[in-house]
């Protein structure tokens, strides 16, 4: 198998994109691939830079068993060079991200979360910020499964 960097960006880097490097992680482990597989997250804005995840989002990933601890940090142009697979969690980050690839391969990394949805039909992982304890059960329901997916899609070579 190849090696992989995989990010996962959201707006602010507190809730989504933490929660989606967590659970992808742990997926990772599970398979067995830490050395082939290097997983982060990022923000498009920076409003959050140097914090840990939204006390929300860590106590209802630990009732998963997910630790999101990363710490916030803004997403920037050099991302495309580090990174071969960058998620966007809703549409508003994915065309965040596309308007600073240097070029169309950098474009070619960037995927919406949501393509590699199994189980759900959302077209994006909606923004819990401003709901309540549902809007962030349901983001972990999304993010596991899609996850999941894009487990898959490695495996069968599809990335
Ligand atoms: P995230 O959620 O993009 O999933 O990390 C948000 C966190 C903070 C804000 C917006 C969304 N904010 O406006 O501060």
């Amino acid at each position: 198998m190849k090696n992989y960097k995989v990010l996962f960006v959201c707006l602010g880097n507190i809730c989504r994109s933490p929660a989606g490097e967590g659970i992808f992680k742990k997926l990772v482990k599970e398979q067995g691939w830490e050395d082939k597989v290097i997983v982060d997250s990022a923000g498009t804005s920076g409003y959050h830079d140097g914090e840990l995840p939204d006390p929300r989002m860590r106590r209802h990933g630990a009732r998963r068993g997910y630790k999101f601890d990363s710490l916030s940090r803004k997403f920037t142009s050099k991302d495309f060079y580090d990174f071969d697979i960058i998620l966007a969690m809703d549409d508003s980050n994915y065309h965040n991200i596309m308007r600073l690839a240097p070029d169309l391969d950098s474009q070619k990394k960037v995927y919406r979360m949501v393509e590699f949805s199994q189980r759900f039909g959302h077209d994006h992982i909606p923004d819990p910020y401003y709901s309540g304890a549902d809007g962030f059960e349901l983001v972990l329901d999304l993010l596991e499964d899609a996850c999941e997916g894009l487990i898959d899609q490695i495996k069968k070579g599809g990335l």
